[in-house]
């Protein structure tokens, strides 16, 4: 595995490997949900690539960027056991060097639910992905269903700007009580992270709710936030959204593939989650 620190050798590097080319995008502090991208990866290309890095233009607060969890050395570690072959980690000053002054913004998209709560964060990530992109120049690149409005985000970049990548996305990788996994998870005490599992409880009613039959977008909302408001852990709901997972338009009418989501306050932790409804799990 090799472990590269520029933009320079990583395009380098990434002409002379053997194609296909998979890349996995990552702010580290790696879990099972990171290690599903890169298996996945693993099994469809010849060569897999993660980038590890803590994108500060993505923070809206810098008290969250300095607070974001990051352990390279483990990082490493893990993806060697996984039979990656190249990390790209490159320090701040390189993906971000004074005068940068180039921004990729996928409007509409970014403007709801993440993007009313954190202002500019997507621009950060549309403007990193863009840049991790062009850098790797993979055939393929991973990112996960978690993060639904991100890969909505990410699609409609690959596809406004002609990049030629297939974006592939992977199902969400949860604890045994639900709760998905997510770096930030580290960030909660035992009693917060007890309380966290009522995320996916929440997000299980209401599609407990559409499998019985409900179509009406408001009901299944107020279901979700029916079962957030009756747990003394939570302390706060930003959002609470049923949604076309493409458009993510509020839907009032709500058919096969629509996303239930949620951004939820747990203590001073802010976590996300999302089903998508349909047949299956
Ligand atoms: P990060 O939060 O590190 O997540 C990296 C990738 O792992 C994302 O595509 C995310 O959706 C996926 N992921 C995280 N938790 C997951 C889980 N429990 N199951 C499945 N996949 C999971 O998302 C980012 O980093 C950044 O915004 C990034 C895309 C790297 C740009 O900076």
């Amino acid at each position: 595995m090799r472990v590269i620190k520029t933009a320079a050798s990583m395009s380098a590097a990434c002409r002379a490997v053997p194609r296909p080319l998979g890349l996995a995008p990552t702010m580290g502090s790696l879990h099972q949900g990171h290690l599903a991208l890169t298996r996945r990866a693993r099994r469809e290309n010849a060569t897999v690539a993660v980038s590890v890095f803590v994108n500060p233009t993505q923070f809206d607060r810098g008290a969250d960027y300095g607070a974001y969890p990051r352990n390279f050395d483990l990082d490493l570690s893990k993806l060697d056991e996984e039979g990656v072959d190249l990390v790209f980690a490159p320090p701040e000053d390189e993906m971000f060097p004074p005068g940068f002054n180039t921004w990729v913004e996928v409007s509409g998209l970014s403007q709801g639910l993440e993007g009313e709560r954190r202002p500019g964060h997507f621009k950060g990530v549309a403007t990193v992905v863009a840049k991790l992109l062009n850098v790797a120049g993979p055939d393929r690149a991973y990112f996960g269903q978690k993060d639904g409005q991100q890969l909505a985000v990410v699609r409609a970049l690959v596809r406004d700007l002609n990049l030629p990548v297939e974006i592939v996305s992977i199902p969400t990788v949860r604890e045994s009580d639900g709760l998905a996994m997510s770096s930030r998870n580290a960030l909660l005490s035992g009693p917060e992270r007890r309380a966290a599992a009522v995320i996916h409880r929440s997000l299980v009613a209401a599609k407990g709710l559409w499998d019985a039959g409900e179509r009406g977008g408001e009901p299944l909302r107020a279901e979700s936030r029916r079962v957030l408001a009756g747990d003394p852990g939570v302390s706060r709901v930003d959002y609470v959204s049923v949604a076309d997972p493409d458009t993510l338009c509020e839907l009032d009418v709500v058919n096969d593939g629509a996303m239930v989501s949620t951004a939820v306050w747990i203590g001073e932790t802010r976590l996300i989650d999302n089903l998508l409804l349909g047949p299956g799990p």
